[in-house]
């Protein structure tokens, strides 16, 4: 039985014999159960070769076919895909489950004018024999992964090195900008080698998809998929590069079992993301990142309620649509868990130690949240006692805010404080002291953290006057 939804199955082949198959009634988000009956010549432990011939739909919600009017050169059209959580069955017929791991090998037949991309190596192009106005394109992944991760991107794309591992992919139109922006991928590699072990994928591309895209980023091996968006021409956004970057270890070599489990995946990756950019700009500026999860985190269990079954770390999906439960609480709970068990264990040189462990002892498999305990108990197994001060069983299962707040130095974040705090409590008289030398000093993240504490200390809207005139902050940081 295997997952498929919106497929339309024209035939199925096991061993060169054609063989029955049922397509399911459809439920819902799961689509219909594809049930392929077996040649009864078949025995036990014998290999199976199965050829099913399909077609996707229109509508698949895997896939976006994106009309030339869509696309910045205005010429070609442009499909890319996004299989997280479970949309690779609306691409082929798949056991749509991070539990199961595949390696996979692919031929892409495309019109001439346009190229192709998976997330896998490129293994060469030729003409295509069937038809002399297309190209065959091929990959390979050789590293087994979720099918989650199977990726496929087609358009009018251009690329530039970047680094000796990476090729920055765009249309022409953003390849230059992309390049700047993206400049410190080598470094981030790298660090992120040093903390995580080998890089086992070979290349690192990055590729720059249509505003349509609908996420920061998506950590499809050997090329990230990046919204047009982390296009602020600072690099300020580099951190959401470090974070895909730091999936190469955690998420894709060690993958949560199910979706019940994705705090392990992205708690991970949140807390190796904040490493990489505290070494780049220092350990101050990783505290100061790591408050602002804090902050999202209060924003998050806000909107849904504090007793809310979503804003538990780990979650219970029978029945429910994984994108249905997205939200940054398995970000931030998790790197919150994390970074309390970093203070609570001896630090950042400590923890780190374990997370390389961690990664070295689960990678190529799927795990739960009680594999991932086990280890951390058998870790630090001369720090039972004070592991067993963790309230386990609030960490994981309860909902609203964890049971402890970890400690967090406040340096970068007093300034925005501050100055929030200036502004809230500003009387008309006021209004002359506040100047854009206020804000000279400030990084685009502090203005951002800034905005916020605006946004949450505010319990009535600014008074006209308070953000009237000239004394307003718009132009210094026009991109957000
Ligand atoms: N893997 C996620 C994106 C995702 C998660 C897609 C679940 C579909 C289902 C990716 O690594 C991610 O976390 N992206 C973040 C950026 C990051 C810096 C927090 C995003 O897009 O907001
Ligand atoms: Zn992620």
């Amino acid at each position: 039985i295997l997952d498929t939804k919106d497929l339309k199955i024209e035939q199925v082949v096991i061993n060169g014999q054609e063989v029955q198959f049922c397509l399911g009634e459809r439920q819902s988000f799961r689509g219909s159960p594809l049930e392929i009956t077996l040649p009864v010549a078949l025995s036990k432990k014998q290999e199976v070769v199965v050829e099913i011939s399909y077609e996707t739909s229109p509508q698949s919600s895997a896939l976006q076919w994106l009309t030339p009017e869509q696309t910045s050169g205005k010429k070609h059209p442009y499909l890319f895909s996004q299989c997280q959580a479970i949309h690779c069955r609306a691409i082929l017929p798949c056991q749509d489950t991070p539990s199961v791991k595949l390696t996979y090998s692919a031929e892409v037949s495309i019109p001439n004018d346009l190229v192709a991309l998976m997330s896998a190596v490129r293994d060469g192009e030729a003409p295509d024999p069937a038809d002399s106005s297309r190209k065959i394109y091929k990959f390979v992944q050789k590293v087994p992964i979720p099918c989650y991760l199977i990726a496929l991107v087609v358009g009018a794309l251009e690329s530039r090195k970047i680094g000796p591992r990476t090729l920055v992919w765009s249309e022409k139109e953003q390849v230059e900008k992309s390049a700047l922006e993206f400049s410190e991928t080598e470094r981030m590699l790298k660090i992120a080698e040093d903390l995580g072990g080998p890089y086992v994928w070979g290349q690192y591309d990055l590729l720059v998809l249509p505003p349509s895209f609908p996420y920061g980023g998506m950590e499809n091996p050997c090329l990230t998929f990046v919204t047009p968006t982390l296009l602020a021409g600072d690099k300020s956004l580099s951190n959401v590069i470090a974070h895909e970057i730091s999936h190469s270890w955690t998420g894709n070599l060690v993958t949560n079992k199910t979706w019940d489990h994705f705090w392990l995946n992205e708690g991970h990756t949140v807390y190796l993301e904040r490493h990489i950019c505290g070494r780049l700009f220092g350990e101050k500026f990783r505290h100061f990142h790591a408050l602002g999860g804090w902050g999202e985190l209060q924003n998050s269990i806000k909107t849904f309620g504090d007793t809310h079954a979503f804003t538990k770390l780990v979650v219970s999906l029978k029945d429910v649509d994984p994108d249905e439960v997205y939200s940054s609480v398995p970000y931030e709970k998790g790197f919150a868990l994390l970074f309390y068990l970093e203070q609570l264990l001896g630090g950042p040189e400590v923890f780190l130690a374990f997370l390389k462990a961690y990664v070295k002892e689960f990678s190529y498999k799927s795990i739960t949240t009680d594999d991932w305990k086990a280890f951390l108990y058998s870790h630090f197994k001369d720090k039972t006692d004070t592991l067993n001060q963790v309230d386990w069983n609030a960490w994981f299962f309860s909902p609203g805010l964890p049971p402890v707040k970890p400690k967090y130095d406040m340096t970068l974040t007093e300034a925005c404080v501050d100055l929030s705090q200036r502004w809230i409590k500003a009387k008309e008289d006021d209004l002359g002291t506040f100047c854009s030398a206020d804000l000279k000093d400030m990084s685009s993240h502090q203005l951002i953290e800034f905005l916020a504490l605006m946004l949450v200390a505010m319990a009535a809207p600014l008074h006209p006057v308070q953000v009237g005139r000239r004394h307003t902050l718009g132009s210094r940081n026009g991109h957000r």
